[in-house]
């Protein structure tokens, strides 16, 4: 009657009070509680490091160097401040200068579980808190009805909830690190959706009541800024910008990142990268296009940067048919200036 070897997410719902539960994530080796029919009372997780303020801005910087990402001091100190205020970072800035992999860095720095809602014109809250699993329901009923037990209360339970990556993260709360990317591609009603999460770090699920994490995750919000936030989220986040980086931060990422290539051809690829970024493009070159813009030289063999070797390459840096034909006739200024 019971498909045991389908996974179930374990759920322990403790401090109930009225309407109000607690889910605290499960420990490496507790098992669910307070269901104590299917599958989610064997189900034993992986184990989880904890999301922590490291010491100090310096640290954290370390830490993430150790993880290939390399943070200036601007934004470790807003990551840090984060962590030990409790409060989601809104992050912003153009395209590729590195958003979403800090979230991704730090997650591995914690050896804590990345949890990524994706956002998307029309997102709601289905997509991003968790649905029923009416199938499951059903079968539990018709097991019920056939065995004569009288537990069709249980129905909605936590173990019949599809988790989808909000109540994930509130269910994991800081062994997470809940990355909300691309919020500005929602809609109003979604980002308004998101409050009670950001404020409170709870989500009300109807027929359970609410569900609250009383450590909660790190959140990160990324924004490409295709659309003005509401203040009303703003105020529930600290804030930072991420700038394009100075040449010899940009350097060092592209040295990180493609620890192959030469040290002339970083520097001069992050050079190249930094006019084309003062020109008046349709989409200017992010890190990831100086990092892919280093790795195709090294490919082709080409160890200097001169017109012939920018010219072949100039399609994984350059996205755009008008920015190519631009960025072509002035070639020379691009590379030497
Ligand atoms: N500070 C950094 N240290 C190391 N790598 C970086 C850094 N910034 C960017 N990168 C590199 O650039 C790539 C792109 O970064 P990411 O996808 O996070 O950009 P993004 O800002 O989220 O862009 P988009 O707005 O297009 O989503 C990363 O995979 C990483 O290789
Ligand atoms: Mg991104």
């Amino acid at each position: 009657m019971w498909d045991a070897a389908r996974p179930c997410t374990p759920w322990r719902v403790v401090a109930r009070t009225g309407t109000l539960y607690a889910a605290v994530a499960e420990s490496p080796v507790e098992v669910a509680t307070t269901d104590t029919v299917g599958p989610a009372a064997d189900h034993v997780q992986a184990e989880l490091g904890t999301v922590r303020a490291p010491g100090s801005v310096d640290e954290l910087q370390r830490l993430l160097r150790d993880r290939a990402y390399l943070a200036d001091r601007g934004l470790a100190t807003s990551i840090l401040l984060a962590l030990s205020l409790n409060q989601p970072l809104l992050l912003e800035g153009e395209a590729g200068v590195g958003k979403t992999e800090v979230a991704k860095a730090l997650s591995s720095v914690f050896g804590a579980e990345l949890v990524r809602l994706q956002c998307y014109e029309g997102i709601d809250a289905n997509q991003a808190l968790y649905e029923w699993d009416f199938t499951r329901q059903l079968l539990y009923a018709r097991a019920i009805q056939e065995s004569g037990d009288e537990k069709a209360e249980q129905i909605f339970s936590p173990r019949f909830l599809q988790e989808r990556p909000l109540l994930k993260a509130l269910r994991l709360g800081d062994r997470a690190v809940l990355l909300i990317d691309e919020i500005d591609r929602a809609d109003d009603e979604f980002e308004a959706f998101l409050l009670e999460v950001l404020s409170d770090f709870q989500v009300t699920v109807p027929e359970l009541g609410t569900i609250h994490a009383e450590r909660p995750p790190l959140v990160i919000l990324t924004s490409n800024r295709t659309r003005e936030l509401h203040d009303a989220l703003k105020r529930r986040c600290l804030y930072h910008w991420i700038d394009y980086p100075d040449l010899p931060h940009e350097v060092e990422i592209v040295k990180t990142r493609a620890p192959d290539v030469p040290d002339v051809l970083a520097a001069k690829v992050a050079h190249a990268v930094g006019h084309l970024r003062n020109m008046d493009l349709v989409k200017k070159p992010g890190v990831s296009e100086s990092i892919t813009w280093a790795r195709a030289l090294q490919v082709l063999g080409l160890d200097d940067l001169d017109a012939d070797a920018a010219e072949a390459t100039l399609g994984s840096v350059l996205k755009d048919h008008e920015d190519l034909v631009e960025v072509r006739e002035n070639l020379q200024r691009v590379l030497g200036g």
